[in-house]
């Protein structure tokens, strides 16, 4: 970071000296102060749990203005990428290298995706060590940090070209490795992928074709789940990238390093939302009861919260949630379910929470969460893998701010500070004393 033009000083009512430090500009959002020097020169640190003020890298990936609802995939608004943007892979393409594919780099690209959609025969055998009923997302994080001990030959993370082969071995092998998590835990045979589909038609193959009925692909229902992909495919320092990054930054593998973002994903606060807010609008179960659910969240000793509403960053409508109502309306449509029931409570529920003072004034609007589970429903999608959906179309985006940090000069190993709140040194007494 070297375009500091003006400083912060620091003056502390001690009568310690001040301390300037340097104010950095990003291309949009706010200016971030550069306090490297601080526990240097002061030997104090900063305290910031949940990292409310704390830039922790430099990107230029993903970009969200949480005021104005705004999010940019390397500068393009999302709702443009999810109309006109292509498909999954175009987005894939543009989060990796920074611009849109034209024709002939987009062919190459997803051929080379394509190549690498099996996975090692071999891997069947870890499937098989879990139980059946096992929560997929435990499956994926076990399965995907598997994937480390059969490709040696891509995991040097010093060499360009071996990261780039590992980039593209998670974004291949993630719909084969859900799709046989699905399968295994309905007991039916893998599906094996099918090269002359496209990602998310061949997503759809393998999880629904069995070896006497093929999969028929509906364009209308492929497209919906191209959306869901697109939309989920990167969000900036979420807790999930952090964590990649944190785990990248001691110079862990790329399929280690996947596999605790997906461990992080599954926390009901992050991923794990979607398939809490289904369980919601299922548990509330008619409109009738909404009032009294309302009453709950807003009690709270209930330990109630309207999930699929309210993030930390937007604080306006979520971009995504308004393409993800839209693609709702699109799939029960061509489904016929025009009259679902849950999807009539989740409507009724959005606008009685968006008139509600306790809502209104804590600028809690239904994130992408609200209604991706009602459309992933349709899909045929149970709900104990919808987290397993989200994780396969974020490993792009973990991937991609992999790459940037691995590459980046400033990168260290993580090492958050802290303060110490316990006993100071004291004596180990001897067993009868204690
Ligand atoms: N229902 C009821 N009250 C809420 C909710 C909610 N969903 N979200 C926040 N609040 C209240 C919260 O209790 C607090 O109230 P008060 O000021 O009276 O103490 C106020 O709003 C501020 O909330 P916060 O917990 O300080 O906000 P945060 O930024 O720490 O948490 C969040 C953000 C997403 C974890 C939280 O809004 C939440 O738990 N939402 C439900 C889970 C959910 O839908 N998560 C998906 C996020 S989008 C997908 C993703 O990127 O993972």
């Amino acid at each position: 970071m070297t375009n500091s033009e003006t400083k912060a000083t620091l003056s502390f009512s001690d009568g310690s000296p001040s301390l300037d430090m340097p104010i950095y500009k990003g291309s949009v959002g706010p200016d971030v102060i550069d306090i490297r020097k601080l526990y240097g020169a002061t030997g104090m640190f900063t305290y910031d749990p949940g990292f409310m003020s704390t830039a922790a890298c430099n990107s230029s990936i993903t970009y969200i203005d949480g005021d104005k609802g705004e999010l940019l995939y390397r500068g393009y608004p999302i709702e443009q990428l999810a109309v006109n943007g292509g498909d999954f892979l175009e987005t894939c393409y543009l989060l990796l290298n920074g611009e849109l594919p034209n024709a002939a780099e987009k062919e190459k690209f997803v051929a080379t995706v394509t190549n690498h959609t099996m996975v090692h025969e071999q891997m069947q055998f870890f499937f098989r060590g879990f139980r059946r009923d096992a929560h997929p997302m435990s499956v994926l994080v076990g399965t995907v940090g598997a994937l480390a001990s059969f490709y040696h030959d891509s995991l040097d993370i010093n060499d360009p070209h071996h990261r780039e082969v590992s980039a593209i071995r998670l974004i291949a092998k993630m719909p084969t490795l859900v799709a046989m998590a699905y399968k295994y835990s309905i007991g039916q045979p893998f599906v094996y992928p099918r090269n002359d589909l496209s990602y998310s038609a061949n997503f759809m193959h393998m999880m629904f074709s069995t070896p006497c009925a093929e999969y028929k692909v509906n364009d209308v229902l492929v497209r919906a789940l191209d959306r869901i992909l697109i939309l989920h495919a990167d969000h900036e320092q979420n807790a999930s990238t952090s964590t990649v990054r944190l785990a990248g930054s001691s110079g862990a593998n790329p399929f280690a390093c996947i596999a605790a973002g997906i461990a992080c994903l599954w926390g009901p606060a992050h991923g794990g939302a979607n398939e809490a807010a289904l369980d919601m609008l299922e548990s509330i179960g008619s409109v009738d009861n909404i009032p009294e659910f309302i009453a709950q969240v807003k009690d709270k000793n209930s330990g109630v919260k309207l999930m699929g509403f309210g993030h930390r960053v937007y604080k306006n409508y979520d971009p995504r949630a308004k393409l993800m109502r839209e693609t709702c309306y699109e799939v029960l449509n061509e489904l016929g379910l025009q009259d679902d029931p849950l999807f009539k409570l989740a409507m009724a529920l959005e606008k009685i929470a968006l008139e509600d003072e306790y809502f209104v004034s804590r600028k809690l609007y239904p994130n992408v969460d609200f209604y991706s589970g009602i459309v992933q429903r349709a899909l045929g999608i149970p709900t104990s893998l919808f987290t397993g959906i989200f994780a396969l179309a974020r490993t792009v985006g973990w991937i991609a701010q992999w790459k940037e940090m691995i590459s980046d000069p400033e990168q260290k190993i993580g090492r958050p500070r802290q303060l110490f709140v316990g006993s100071p040194t004291r004596t180990v007494p001897p067993i009868d004393k204690r």
